[in-house]
C-alpha cells in the first residue's frame, strides 16, 4: 500500500459508493481525509464511520461553494494534496426521451461539479507547486451506450477535464488523472435488472461486477507517489469489460 502520511485529502460525494472507499482507502494510507456529501448530517456521519477528518455539506453544482470549501479546508490543514472530484449522478433516458431537466443537472453536476473542483484544487495547489488531482470518468464516456447519451457525454468531458487539466498543470506539479470504472456494485447501479447485471458480467473476461474497493485501489495508487510520472490518463478499472 503506498504511504500517504501527512498527505491532506478532499473527496467529493464521499458519503458512500466508490467515493466512500476512496476515503477509507486513503485513511487507511495514512492521509488527512475529508470528505462532502449535499447533506451534513449524512457527510458528518460518513466521516465519522470511515475515520475522516471531517464531513462537510457541499454541492458540487455550486461554483462559489466549492471555491470556498477547498480554499477553507487548505487554510485549516495548511495545505491541500490530494483532491478526488468524485461526485456524480447516472439517469438513463433514450434518445427520445431525454428532458431538459436530465441534460442541465446531468451536465451541471458531472461536468461542471468536476470543473469547479479542480479549478479549486488547482489553485489551492498552486502556491505548494504539488498536487494529484483524481476525477471519475467512466468506461461510457470512453465507448459510449444505449440509453446513457446524456451520462456518456458527461464523462466524455470529464475524460478531457483530466487530459487539458493534465497539460496545464504539469508545470506547476500538478498531476490530474482520471478513472474509468466499469459496472461497479453502488447505489448509482443498484436500479440495474439482475438480468442487466448478469449480462454486464457475463461480457466481462473478470466474470464478475467491480466493487468500489477496487476503484479507490486504483486512485489511491494514482493520487502517491508511486504515480509520480504518471498524469493525464484515463484508467480502466472494468475487469476487461471494455478491450
Ligand atoms: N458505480 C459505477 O458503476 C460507476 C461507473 C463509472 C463511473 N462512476 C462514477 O463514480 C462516481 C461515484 O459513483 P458511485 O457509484 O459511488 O455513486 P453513488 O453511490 O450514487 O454516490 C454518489 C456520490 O456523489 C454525491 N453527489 C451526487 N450529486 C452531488 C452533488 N450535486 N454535489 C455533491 N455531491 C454529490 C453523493 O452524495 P450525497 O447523495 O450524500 O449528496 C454520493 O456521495 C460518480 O461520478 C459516477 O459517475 C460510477
Amino acid at each position: 500500500m503506498p504511504d500517504l502520511t501527512g498527505r491532506v485529502a478532499l473527496v467529493t460525494g464521499g458519503t458512500r459508493g466508490i467515493g466512500l472507499a476512496t476515503v477509507r482507502a486513503l485513511v487507511e494510507a495514512g492521509a488527512t481525509v475529508v470528505l462532502t456529501g449535499r447533506d451534513e448530517a449524512r457527510a458528518k456521519e460518513a466521516a465519522s464511520a470511515a475515520g475522516a477528518a471531517a464531513g462537510l455539506a457541499l454541492d458540487v453544482t455550486d461554483a462559489k461553494a466549492v471555491s470556498s470549501l477547498v480554499r477553507a479546508v487548505a487554510k485549516e490543514h495548511g495545505k491541500l494534496d490530494v483532491v478526488v472530484a468524485n461526485a456524480g449522478i447516472m439517469e438513463d433516458a433514450l434518445l427520445g426521451m431525454i428532458k431538459e431537466e436530465l441534460v442541465d443537472t446531468t451536465l451541471s453536476t458531472n461536468v461542471a461539479g468536476t470543473l469547479h473542483t479542480v479549478q479549486a484544487a488547482a489553485r489551492a495547489m498552486m502556491r505548494k507547486k504539488t498536487g494529484a488531482i483524481v476525477v471519475l470518468a467512466s468506461i461510457v464516456g470512453e465507448h459510449g451506450s444505449a440509453g446513457q447519451t446524456v451520462y456518456a457525454a458527461s464523462k466524455a468531458a470529464v475524460a478531457n477535464i483530466a487530459r487539458s487539466a493534465a497539460k496545464e498543470l504539469g508545470r506547476s506539479g500538478i498531476r490530474v488523472n482520471a478513472v474509468a470504472p466499469g459496472v461497479i456494485e453502488t447505489d448509482l447501479t443498484a436500479g440495474l435488472s439482475e438480468d442487466a447485471k448478469a449480462d454486464n458480467a457475463g461480457k466481462t473476461p473478470l466474470g464478475r461486477l467491480g466493487r468500489p474497493e477496487e476503484v479507490a485501489n486504483a486512485i489511491r495508487f494514482l493520487v502517491s507517489d508511486e504515480a509520480s510520472f504518471i498524469t493525464g490518463q484515463v484508467l480502466g478499472i472494468d475487469g476487461g469489460l471494455v478491450l
